[in-house]
């Protein structure tokens, strides 16, 4: 049928600013591996402990055979496996803060046997050959969607999702305090697991496809470098890149859980909202030491595009009172 011509307006949004416009669209990073591990007849794949559990659960419900390998304290792997041709490695860039360590050690290693999880990397470029997940939601505000950039083409796509239902929660951090919709965003993302295997939605594509990528990038590489000036002196985490990066946090590590406890409450206290890389990793009896650790221990500080420098001052003061380091 003919598409429709006039008729009452859409919401108005840009368009062809998408990042990834070749990329095979989902409705989550997870629906994107799973797809790609079915396209690719991948038979076992090797995933770090230091992980979300959804992307291990994303590959056993597609019959595929999960190994986990352990990290260094530089959040790199201490032994590279061997790998089958119907094997893959996923490996996460970490805040996006690993893109080098990707491109100069696994890449020239594993080469299309590598799978680039770019979830926490919105703008780390993927690599030639190289299948590499992206999950815009923890950069921009959609309601959901995935992308697997380098997939095998053609690749057979599942039926289109849908985003409706799914705006309760965006729509209300518009005018409320996040608290006031958080329940409403925690079950929008549990329905979202539940849906299983879907293309992206019109919606999201239309949303993604609006977005001013330039601006974000600026502001995240701006924030992270201000932090890095004022708290690295306070922060056991030290792989930084070289050069200056739109990152996804930053990424505060103590020594101790104690004091983690301490400076999450004091956050807390003050309506800084930090979430947690991973709960689930934390709890798991078969987590090594150091993963445990980096689970325990670390605090992503928001350095998001809604953010300038003065608030970037204000998180770092925080810090600073709750160490006595002021
Ligand atoms: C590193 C990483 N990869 C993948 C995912 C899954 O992304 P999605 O929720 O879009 O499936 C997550 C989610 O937390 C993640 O942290």
């Amino acid at each position: 049928m003919a598409e429709a011509i006039g008729g009452y307006f859409e919401m108005e949004l840009q368009r062809g600013c998408n990042p990834y416009p070749t990329a095979h669209a989902f409705n989550s990073a997870r629906s994107a591996f799973k797809a790609l591990l079915l396209a690719c007849n991948v038979r076992r794949v090797f995933m770090p402990h230091y992980l979300c559990a959804v992307m291990p659960d994303a590959a056993k419900t597609v019959g595929v055979e999960v190994v986990r390998y352990s990290l260094s304290d530089t959040l790199e792997l201490l032994q590279y496996p061997e790998l089958d041709t119907d094997d893959r490695l996923l490996y996460v860039d970490y805040f996006g803060l690993k893109t080098a360590y990707i491109q100069n050690t696994l890449v020239p290693r594993y080469r299309a046997r590598l799978i680039v999880d770019n979830s926490q990397a919105l703008f780390s470029l993927p690599v030639n050959d190289v299948a590499t997940l992206y999950s815009p939601r923890k950069f921009v505000g959609v309601p959901d969607g995935g992308w697997l950039v380098n997939g095998p083409d053609p690749l057979s796509m599942p039926e289109q999702g849908t985003a409706e239902g799914r705006f309760q929660a965006l729509l209300g951090r518009l005018v409320d305090e996040p608290q006031t919709h958080y329940s409403a965003f925690l079950k929008i993302e549990e329905a979202l697991g539940l849906e299983g295997l879907k293309s992206m939605s019109k919606s999201t594509a239309r949303l993604l496809d609006s977005i001013d990528y330039e601006n974000i990038r600026t502001r995240r590489t701006e924030n992270l470098t201000h932090l890095r000036n004022t708290l690295d002196s306070v922060n056991s985490f030290d792989t930084w890149p070289a050069t200056p990066t739109p990152a996804l946090c930053y990424p505060l590590l103590t020594n101790s859980l104690s004091s983690t406890i301490a400076l999450r409450e004091e956050l807390l206290r003050q309506k800084v909202y930090v979430p947690g890389y991973w709960h689930e990793v934390a709890v798991d009896p078969t987590t090594p030491l150091v993963e445990k650790s980096w689970a325990e221990r670390l605090l992503p500080l928001p350095i998001d595009q809604r953010y300038g420098l003065n608030d970037m001052d204000r998180l770092a003061s925080i810090i600073h009172l709750a160490m006595g380091t002021s």
